[in-house]
């Protein structure tokens, strides 16, 4: 098993904790004081008969009660609706503010249970124990919670850093493909706006890493791991550095919402991370054969770099409507070199309808 210690002003906030099995899964709970309280494990409905009994039984070794809680699979259903039931469901087990519980699946189980915990109570312990590529190296760590609100998503949430993340990389066995891939998006993503020699690591490995093969899987999370626990260390309320990790996301999440949620959340970063670096192509930060590069290397794990149907004037508008603007000014984050990225304010609206110009 790998480690990864979060800190916080020279403590340690929280473990992730990199393993082949849930082996040591229980005396990780045992460790931030699980035994003799009561876990609500919340899971979706995919997830659920894959991995709910043996996590469940795992659980019942380290403390006095264990729940659970299984919802329907989806982005769909990442609501409030559904987060009144989990409510409900830890009120009527008479959940306590000494009480924990585990998020387990992919990011949408680890944002609601997040959330919930952040809220119940007035917050109680949560365990991340992610299932996708996405949620491993992404959003189960850092402490973003939260649900959609009508059409809008992630509109409703809160900053709440889990107790512990724990995950088995054995689980990323019975995700299908395009999850896989999609999840690769947030991967190929660390090593651009980061660290260079990881990204050109990604662009060799990508034969081994879409056999799945396991050591080159547990060198992937562990970096990509590394590379979002040191921002979120840093800026864990997204102050300064942490935007850096919305590289792509700006102009992603705009094609997002256009294609109705219809593509998957990595598949529109790839788009939007062409739609950054070709902006940071034109701006002289990176040469021709970079931005060319970058679009090989999402297309190597069969990432969209193109998009049709949608013109590029609605993508602009959407663009300037997203939540992460600062003002009025759209918070773009370019590339400086391939390994750097920085956060650019005075992108103007011709120059971002020329980089969405590169793929439709
Ligand atoms: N909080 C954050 O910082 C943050 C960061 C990025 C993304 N997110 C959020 O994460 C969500 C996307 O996460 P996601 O891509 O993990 O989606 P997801 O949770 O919907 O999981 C994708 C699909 O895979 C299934 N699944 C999960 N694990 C599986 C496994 N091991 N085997 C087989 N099937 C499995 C799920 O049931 C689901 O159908 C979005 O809601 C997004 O907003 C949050
Ligand atoms: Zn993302």
């Amino acid at each position: 098993m790998k480690t990864i210690e979060i800190r916080s002003q020279e403590k340690k906030i929280y473990d992730i904790c990199i393993d082949n099995s849930y082996e040591h899964l229980v005396e990780k709970l045992k460790e931030i004081g699980t035994v003799g309280r009561k876990i609500c494990i919340v899971t979706d409905s995919n997830v659920a008969p894959l991995y709910l009994k043996d996590v469940a039984n795992l659980c019942c070794q380290a403390s006095a009660k264990v729940v659970h809680f299984v919802f329907e699979a989806g982005e769909a259903n990442k609501n409030l609706t559904v987060i009144e039931k989990i409510y409900e469901k830890l009120i009527l087990e008479k959940f306590d503010r000494k009480d924990f519980i585990i998020a387990l699946g992919g990011g949408v189980t680890g944002d609601m249970s997040g959330y919930t915990a952040a809220t119940y109570l007035r917050g109680i312990k949560y365990i991340q124990v992610p299932t996708t590529l996405l949620s491993q190296v992404d959003s189960s760590i850092g402490g973003k919670t939260g649900v959609d609100f009508q059409q809008y998503k992630n509109m409703v949430g809160a900053f709440h850093q889990p107790a512990l993340v724990y995950m088995n990389l054995n689980t990323l066995k019975t995700l299908d493909d395009r999850q896989l891939c999609a999840g690769m998006a947030e991967v190929i993503k660390h090593g651009l706006i980061k660290n260079a020699s990881y990204y050109r690591w990604i662009q060799d490995n990508a034969e081994k890493i879409l056999t799945r093969d396991y050591d080159s899987l547990e060198h992937m999370v562990y970096e990509s791991c590394l590379v979002k626990g040191d921002v979120v260390e840093r800026d864990p309320k997204e102050l300064g550095e942490r935007a850096l990790l919305n590289f792509g996301h700006t102009a992603g999440h705009a094609v997002e919402k256009l294609k109705n949620f219809e593509w998957l959340h990595g598949e529109c970063v790839a788009l939007g991370s062409v739609v950054a670096a070709a902006v940071s192509r034109d701006k002289g930060r990176i040469t021709e054969a970079d931005f060319e590069d970058i679009k090989e290397t999402f297309n190597a794990f069969h990432l969209p770099v193109n998009v049709s149907g949608l013109a590029a004037g609605d993508i602009l508008e959407t663009t300037k409507s997203d939540k992460k603007m600062d003002g009025c000014k759209v918070k773009f984050i370019l590339l400086k070199a391939v390994g750097e990225a920085y956060i650019d304010k005075e992108v103007s609206d011709e120059e971002i309808t020329k980089g969405i110009g590169a793929c439709i």
